[in-house]
Formats: structure tokens, sequence, C-alpha cells
């Protein structure tokens, strides 16, 4: 069965006289027969059917995210596919190939990714960041979305069991790949595999091939400079048949996180029944450069001395040493700094003390930077420090007067800030080191060994967390609101105390590219609803994420449940609402606790973790009511059957269920509460 396309039937004419010449096709426009194949060599004039940030540039290529944070944008082919060439029959095979291209403002930590997909529809019910903006935590796993998605995915996501921050992935309608591998390609000579950097700023490409046959599924990457390899990266056997519709678009879908990313298309082509025609590599459109202050950098360091000493051998050793000084250690510093002074770290000293920012030194990778581990030369005190990128100046003052000042008064259940570090387009951020790590691990990653947190330990933990955050809104001379407050930014000293992490960094974001537009910054299931539908972040929205926190280490279960898809609840909150009710309450406590918990400590924090995730902010108790039932000065108001029910019918979760999403929600003005009181 044909694809319909009022201009197809002139067109391939038009094609089958040009190739019958011997001539090519003009390459910049979609061209397509009988057998549904199209090619594109860059996008100019072509006709997709585009949404939220995705637009074709002047140049032709696909953009399908422009470096706003939180975004996500689609594009598919305008005509659907038929699938299926009889209506009983199995899906056909089909070959796609495409070039893409990840620009970050990193150099190699972009977020969040880009698929190419075959879906039932061109409207579909998804968000961006870690779902890629082809599902969402309510469709996740249900088998009536028909997607088949390829995922070329640069973060790591352990709710959907990524195997690391650059891979490629075949999805079944779930963001958990059915089957992954990290990107890259076997050489054809050796069959050794190299590693290639998905965000490498390069134009890559791509193959995805379906065998009708065996049902096999191969997904192949190579650079462009290489020829298809013969073994392909990823490859699963997987019917087809039973997940996509007969009827379906193709298209491809992206999604930023916090990290400023721009994901492009380049060139793509598509075939029914037969290989993918070529596309023109040298009609592709050029992917946008960014200046990298690496780069030159890598030229005053390397080139230039060792072309200095192989003229003269002894200055260029002076002169090398003196270049790298300066450049290795170059920083910058402004006059409103001067007053930061003592918070003030030297280059030199960072990089000696993680040892050059080595692999091995490496803590973690967070959505704003890398963590390296450290020690400071002459003190010996133990440091992480953190490597935020960041060009831009504006609101970097009030950003650093903000957290020297949080630092200077010293609270110990924040994580204490002890300096920062600025060089050109970077900040880095000095913090106490944690020696436990941070408290994610041991809710969620049983398998690295970690032992199961005892409730007391969990309920010490929670008490912290509440008091430093009362600290950061109310004990303060500003209201300082944290936007980002969940398990992994919860941190554990060698006590197993629990300390309050990133604090004010949502903020810096805030300033990010354009002053007038800010976003809001946080992490989907955590955010409060009215926060993510474009309200202002308050203090009371950070009670809202501290109460799907209490419900996190209570219940050792992430806010939005990916693992149990036939249990219809999806949120956490909801889930612990029915069972609260249902008198059962035991039934929510984790697993792992195996029952030995402190009952009325165990419920108070379900109380708690409830009464703070109400859906009307004014409903929420502040900080300081929480710290006050905890310590037990005040009891706190009971569940009563009208709170619980008007809780539920509000719908605690307006934002996860409610789709589509629009960008629009993540664009809106937020202003930070920071005047003084
Ligand atoms: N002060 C610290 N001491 C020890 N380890 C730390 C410290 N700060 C961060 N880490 C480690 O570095 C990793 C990355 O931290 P970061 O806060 O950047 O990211 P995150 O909290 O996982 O993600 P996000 O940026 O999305 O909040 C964490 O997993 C944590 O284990
Ligand atoms: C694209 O459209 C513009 C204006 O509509 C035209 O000038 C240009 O020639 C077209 N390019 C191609 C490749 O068709
Ligand atoms: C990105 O796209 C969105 C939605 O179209 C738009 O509002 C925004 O201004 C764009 N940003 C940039 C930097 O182009
Ligand atoms: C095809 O499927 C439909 C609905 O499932 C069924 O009614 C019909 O009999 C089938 N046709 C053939 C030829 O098997
Ligand atoms: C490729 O990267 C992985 C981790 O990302 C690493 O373990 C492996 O050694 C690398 N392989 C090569 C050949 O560099
Ligand atoms: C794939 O599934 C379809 C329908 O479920 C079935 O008819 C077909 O035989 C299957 N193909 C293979 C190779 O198992
Ligand atoms: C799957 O989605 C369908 C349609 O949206 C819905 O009716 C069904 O309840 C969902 N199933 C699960 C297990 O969530």
């Amino acid at each position: 069965m044909a694809v319909f396309d009022m201009k197809s039937a002139p067109l391939m004419i038009l094609e089958l006289l040009l190739v019958s010449l011997g001539l090519t096709i003009a390459p910049f426009s979609a061209e397509e027969n009988n057998d549904h194949w199209f090619v594109y060599s860059g996008f100019a004039n072509a006709s997709l059917t585009l949404d939220n940030t995705a637009s074709i540039t002047p140049s032709g290529l696909l953009e399908l995210t422009n470096g706003t944070v939180m975004s996500m944008g689609h594009a598919f082919y305008p005509t659907p596919l038929r699938l299926r060439d009889s209506p009983n029959s199995t899906v056909q095979s089909f070959s796609a190939s495409f070039v893409f291209g990840i620009i970050s403002i990193y150099d190699d930590l972009s977020s969040h990714g880009l698929a190419m997909l075959i879906a039932p529809s061109r409207t579909l019910s998804a968000l961006p960041v870690q779902y890629l903006g082809l599902l969402s935590g309510s469709n996740d796993g249900n088998k009536s979305n028909h997607i088949f998605a390829v995922e070329l995915d640069t973060y790591q996501n352990s709710e959907f069991k990524d195997i690391n921050n650059n891979h490629i992935g075949i999805d079944i309608n779930s963001m958990t790949s059915v089957q992954s591998n990290p990107a890259g390609f076997f050489h054809d000579q050796d069959g050794t595999f190299e590693n290639l950097t998905l965000s490498s700023k390069e134009a890559m490409r791509v193959w995805v091939e379906y065998d009708r046959e065996n049902t096999q599924i191969d997904v192949t990457m190579a650079p462009l400079a290489i020829v298809k390899p013969k073994r392909p990266t990823v490859s699963t056997i997987q019917n087809l048949s039973d997940v996509l519709t007969d009827v379906a678009y193709v298209g491809f879908s992206s999604s930023t996180g916090k990290i400023h990313t721009q994901h492009y298309v380049l060139g793509w082509s598509f075939a029914m029944n037969g290989p993918a025609p070529s596309i023109d590599l040298s009609m592709l459109p050029k992917l946008p450069r960014h200046h990298h202050k690496s780069r030159r950098s890598w030229v005053l360091e390397t080139v230039l001395p060792i072309a200095t000493a192989a003229l003269l051998l002894s200055l260029g050793v002076v002169a090398f040493l003196l270049v790298r000084r300066h450049v290795r250690y170059a920083e910058i510093r402004e006059d409103w700094e001067l007053e930061f002074g003592p918070h003030r770290f030297s280059y030199k000293d960072l990089f000696h003390a993680t040892g050059g920012f080595e692999n091995k030194n490496l803590l973690g990778i967070g959505g704003f930077g890398r963590v390296y581990k450290g020690e400071l030369p002459r003190s010996r005190l133990k440091i992480a420090v953190k490597r935020v990128s960041h060009d831009s100046k504006q609101g970097m003052k009030e950003f650093i007067a903000e957290i020297v000042s949080i630092g200077r008064l010293q609270n110990r259940n924040l994580v204490q800030l002890l300096g920062y570090c600025r060089r050109k387009g970077e900040l880095l951020l000095v913090y106490e080191y944690m020696p436990n790590g941070s408290l994610d691990k041991y809710l969620h990653n049983a398998k690295e060994g970690n032992s199961a947190l005892s409730w007391a330990q969990r309920f010490r933990i929670i008490k912290g967390i509440a008091s430093g955050l009362l600290y950061l809104h109310e004990e303060w001379e500003k209201v300082v609101v944290h936007r980002d407050i969940k398990g992994s930014n919860v941190l554990l000293d060698s006590e197993m105390n629990g300390r309050l992490g990133d604090f004010g960094l949502a903020r810096l974001y805030d300033h990010g590219v354009d002053p007038q537009t800010t976003h809001v910054v946080g992490t989907i299931g955590y955010l409060a609803p009215k926060l993510a539908r474009g309200g202002n972040a308050t203090p009371l929205t950070d009670v809202f994420s501290f109460g799907m926190f209490v419900l996190e280490v209570t219940c050792g279960q992430r806010p939005v449940r990916h693992e149990n898809v036939q249990d219809s609840q999806l949120m956490l909150v909801d889930w612990v609402l029915d069972k609260v009710r249902e008198g059962s309450f035991g039934a929510t406590m984790d697993a792992r606790l195996e029952g030995k918990y402190d009952i009325g400590e165990a419920y108070l924090a379900l109380k708690i973790g409830l009464l703070c995730s109400h859906p009307f902010a004014s409903e929420r108790p502040t900080m300081r009511q929480v710290i006050q039932y905890l310590d037990g000065e005040i009891e706190a108001p009971d569940l009563s059957f009208e709170v619980l029910a008007s809780m539920q019918s509000e719908g605690i979760d307006p934002y996860l269920i409610s789709y589509p999403l629009s960008t629009e929600c993540f664009s809106t003005t937020s202003n930070v509460v920071s005047g003084g009181r």
C-alpha cells in the first residue's frame, strides 16, 4: 500500500525521469513514491510537522531543541506510513538513516537527548527532561502507546536503568530500553569497539533497520567519514507487529533538562522494504560552531610550547612554564569580588587538590556539571569541587553574594560551601566532602552493596533536612528557595546525617541565556503542580518537594513509580493516600526496613509527607510547623477523612497526568522570593 500524498504521483514521475537520465533529484527536498521512501539531505523547504521548540533553520538544519532548558520539540514526516501491506499481515521491513548533531554548552555533558520514533499520532502525551518528549510518567511502559523509538541519550537516569550518560537504546513503549549499548561502533577490520561521544558537537550517522522475517532490529552508528559498519551497535529481536499500529508516523523527538543544549538533525532518509536511500553528505548543512576556550588553551598549552622548544629549547622550556602557569591557572576576578576574598580559591590550588581534575577523582556527574573529590594541599581538608559551566555574567554577582553569605553562616544540615573560583565560562564551587555520598544511592540502588538505612537513620535524615530547609526559608536574612529538593541532592556525612546540597544553584540558571525569561528548574516528580504550570517558586513549593522527599525516604520509592505499571497508581503520593485511607499504612513502608520501625514516627512521617504534598499551597504547613510536628512540640493535624478526600479529589497530580503538556509550562516567568523580610 502506498503512502497517500497529493504530490507523490507527479513527483514520482519526475523522479523516475531524472533517475533514468542519471541525475539526482534536488537533494534538499523530500521525495517519495509508491514504495514509500524519502530522503532529505538537509531540510531547506521541507514540510515537516513541527511543534514546541522544533524549527528548520535558514541553513536547512532541523533544530529539535533550541537551547532552552526544560523544553522539548518534535518533527514528523507529514504523511503517515502504512506499515502493513494488508490489514492482517505483519509489519513490513523498513530502514532509516539520519545524521544528527548535539551542541551543548559543555564540552561533553548535555541533557537529555533525541530519538527517532514511530508512533500512532503526531501529538504525543509526553514530557521533556528525562522523558525525551516521547512519553510521560503516566504512560511509561503502557502497551497501548504503540511507540517504537531509538534513543540517543546523553543523561543517565537510574529510574530507567540507563547504562551511562552516552548510550543508544531501543525503546518499546517505555523509556526503559529493551536493549542498549554505549554509543560507538565496531570496526569492520578487527571487530574492536570504538566509543563515540554523542554530545561531541560533531555530526554522526545512525542507521535503523527492521527485518520482517526474523523481527530483528539493528541500530548502527558511525562518524560521517566511516562507511556503515557491518556489525550493528545495538541489536535485538522484537516483533514490531505486536507494537506498531497499521498506520503510523515517523519522526524525531528531543528534550532538554537543566543544560542548555541544541539537538539537530542534518539529514534523514527512510524506506519500506528496502535499504534507506543514501543521504548526500556533501549537501548537508553545517552544524553551528561554538568557539570554545578549551581549544585555545590547548593551542597555548601544547602546540605553542612545543614549537617554541623546537626553536630554542631552553627559552622554550621557560616560555612553556610561563605560558602554562598563565593559561592553566587563568581565572577571572572582578572588583566586586574583593569583598568575598576569603572565599575565593585559586584555580591552581583546586587543580592540584583534585589531581588535575583526574577521572579517578570524579565523584559523579549531575545536571549542573561534574563533581570531583580533592584534598586541599595545606589544610589537608577533604573537598568536593563542582565545575559548573556558565557563560553568562548575568546573575553571577548576586549568586556569588548569596551563596557566600549562606556559606558564612554555618548550618549543620547544609553542605557547607567553602568557597568558589571563577574562570572563563566556568564557575567552580568548593564544598566540604561528604564521605557517604548521596542518599539516593542508599534508597534506590540496592545492588551497589549499600546497606539499607535503618528507620532511625531515615528519621534523623528527615529531621535534618527539615531543619536545613527551615534555615534557608526563615532563619537567614533572606528567603532562599532551594527549588530542587530530592533524594539525590541530599548528601550524607560521616555520621550519616542528611545534609542538603545544591542550594541556590537552580537560581543561577534562571539567569541563563535570556535575562527576560526565567525558567522553572527542578526535577519532574518533585515539582509542585502550580510551579510546573508556570507559577512562582516559593517556600511552599519547596515544602511540596520536601513532602515528596519524606515519602521517598519512608516508602523507599521514587515519587513517580515506574516499577509497577500494572498498578494504576502512578504517583507515590496517591498510592500512599489510598493505603492510609484503607488503614493499611504498614504496606507503604519500605520493604527493606523489614518491619523494623517505630510506628509512631513512621505514621508521623507519612502524615507530614502527605500534608506537605497537598495540591493547594495554602493547605501545606510551613517548615517551622513541620519541625514542630517532628519534634512533637505540636501534634500534627490528623488526616481526617475530609482532608484525605480533598487531596484525592483535587487530584494530587494534575500535572503529570494532564497532557499534552506544552513547553509554555516551563518558560513562564518565575520570580524567586529573595527580598528581605
Ligand atoms: N559535597 C559532596 N561530597 C561528596 N560527594 C558529592 C558532593 N557533592 C556531590 N557529590 C556527588 O556527586 C554526584 C553529582 O552531584 P550533583 O549534585 O551535581 O548531581 P545530582 O544531585 O545527582 O543531580 P542534579 O544536578 O540533577 O541535582 C552526586 O551523586 C554525589 O554523589
Ligand atoms: C526554497 O524556497 C526558497 C523560497 O521559497 C527558494 O528561493 C529556494 O530556491 C528553495 N530551495 C530549494 C532547494 O528548493
Ligand atoms: C526556542 O523556542 C521557543 C518556542 O518556540 C521560543 O519561545 C524561544 O524563544 C526559543 N529560544 C531561542 C533561544 O531561540
Ligand atoms: C482480519 O482481522 C479482522 C479483525 O481482527 C477479522 O475480522 C478478519 O476476519 C481478518 N481477516 C483475515 C483475512 O484473516
Ligand atoms: C569506552 O567507554 C567505556 C565507558 O564509557 C569504557 O569503559 C571503555 O573502556 C571505552 N572503550 C574504549 C575502547 O575506549
Ligand atoms: C509477529 O507477530 C505477529 C502477530 O502477532 C505474528 O503473526 C507473526 O508470526 C510474528 N512473527 C514472528 C517472526 O514471530
Ligand atoms: C494504558 O493506557 C490506556 C489508554 O490511555 C489506559 O486506558 C490504561 O489504563 C493504561 N494502562 C495502564 C496499566 O496504565
